[in-house]
């Protein structure tokens, strides 16, 4: 079993959102058992909420319902992942502090290390802007995951 986190810093916009695209392709290739997914916050403001409304919609027009419930990363993720997946710099700074003694398990990755068509290094943080930045994200995500599975797919023979 293989397992990915993807990480935000409210857990209610970009990672459920990447958590949800990430399930629906990792379903569509019949790899569900093999694969474990979850999302978490690097902030504790989301605690136990549902996934933002705007996110949801966006996804929901798509096809996909986000069913995560808000949590917050915790050390011992570091340890239980396999694949930690940073939305943008800041998520990355914060899950490496997290990291004291370096011995971790998880890899922790840029998730936009994985967008083909890559025009910064963050996945744009969605929540104070309007509609389009999470069809944006929505879009980024959408790629990002496929080319991680890809990736997860050659790497570990799935
Ligand atoms: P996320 O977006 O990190 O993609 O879930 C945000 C959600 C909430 C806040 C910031 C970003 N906030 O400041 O409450």
């Amino acid at each position: 079993m293989v397992k990915v986190l993807f990480v935000c810093l409210g857990n209610i916009c970009r990672s459920p959102m990447a958590e949800g695209l990430f399930k629906k392709h990792v379903e569509e290739k019949g790899l569900s058992e093999m694969i474990h997914i979850d999302s978490a916050g690097t902030s504790n403001y989301h605690i136990g909420k549902q996934p933002d409304s705007r996110m949801c919609k966006t996804a929901l027009k798509r096809g996909i319902t986000l069913d995560h419930k808000g949590r917050q990363l915790g050390v011992s993720d570091l340890d239980e992942y396999d694949y930690i997946l940073a939305m943008d710099q800041y998520n990355f700074r914060d899950i490496r502090s997290l990291d004291k003694d370096s011995q971790i398990k998880a890899s922790v990755i840029m998730m936009r290390d994985y967008d083909s068509e890559k025009s910064q290094i963050d996945v744009p943080d969605p929540y104070y802007g309007g509609e389009e930045g999470f069809t944006e994200v929505y879009d980024i995500l959408d790629r990002c995951t496929r080319n991680f599975l890809k990736f997860l797919c050659e790497k570990h023979r799935l």
